[in-house]
């Protein structure tokens, strides 16, 4: 089954009527569990097809399906509910409240989404801050906490109401290589525990271990790279320098 189906996605953006046609025609399926990353240069289009697909903003024409429900006539009310109960997201320049810890601004979606109680939610965001290693800075305000930090704060925060999709835009972005693998792990991990993930990258090594990588180029699809699913018996090293090659010849 798909769990995301776009269909002739254009994007046009109106700036004192100078029009700007960032996304020209977009189409492609994201099966139930797989794990895509987006990749092309900077300015292709990459975040502009995030925040369109998850209904954040509105496309100019096209159609998009969510689990089999067409974006087009949704409310921005039932859109929003809609993202937060199914999605999460890592924003590109993450969005975390300043007057909240850490900890508030983790939870924070999961009191709004009223799916769990106070204390489930709690809970949860208790694991997610163990399993991401900043449970050490939990009451901490997000001036005190180094970037680093502040990004895996962010994961959690994308993964406090168990989306079945995440939606991921340069995650590791201010990670160093260490954290950025570890963070990598932990999205396998959700991967193989069924989560669709959607990751826009700029670093082949990450978009090496994903299952396929779109290559966007002037808002259009200009090649896919099939990869599959990585597997105890893959070789990361060779998964790596495939993707190089192919980026390579992308011009990229
Ligand atoms: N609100 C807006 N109004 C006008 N143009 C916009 C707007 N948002 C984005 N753009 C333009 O759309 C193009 C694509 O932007 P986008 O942010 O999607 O690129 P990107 O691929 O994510 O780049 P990067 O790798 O730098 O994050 C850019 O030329 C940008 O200037
Ligand atoms: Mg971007």
């Amino acid at each position: 089954m798909n769990i995301i189906e776009v269909r002739n996605l254009v994007k046009t953006f109106e700036n004192n009527s100078i029009k700007t046609t960032v996304l020209k025609g977009i189409s492609f399926d994201m099966a139930e569990g797989e794990f895509v990353a987006v990749m092309g240069q900077s300015g292709s289009g990459k975040s502009t097809l995030l925040y369109n697909i998850s209904g954040m903003d509105q496309m100019s024409s096209g159609q998009v399906t969510i689990d089999q429900v067409d974006l087009a006539g949704k409310s921005d009310d039932q859109l929003a509910e809609l993202r937060l109960n199914m999605m999460g997201f890592i924003f590109q320049n993450n969005y975390l409240l300043k007057n909240l810890s850490l900890f508030d601004n983790i939870c924070l979606p999961g009191f709004k989404a009223k799916n769990d109680s106070r204390e489930v939610v709690e809970e949860r965001a208790q694991q997610l801050m163990k399993r991401l290693n900043i449970e050490d800075v939990k009451d901490s305000a997000i001036h005190q906490v180094s970037g680093g930090q502040l990004q895996r704060a962010a994961i959690c925060r994308s993964l406090i109401n168990q989306p079945r999709i995440l939606f991921a835009d340069e995650p590791t972005g201010s990670l160093n290589s260490r954290n950025a693998e570890e963070v990598m792990s932990i999205f396998n991990q959700l991967n193989r525990e069924g989560m669709s993930i959607l990751i826009v990258t700029h670093d082949p090594k990450i978009a090496s271990v994903t299952d396929r990588i779109i290559y966007l180029k002037d808002g259009q699809i200009e090649a896919q790279l099939e990869l599959g699913k990585l597997t105890e018996s893959d070789n990361p090293r060779l998964r790596e320098e495939k993707t190089l090659h192919w980026l390579i010849q992308r011009g990229f």
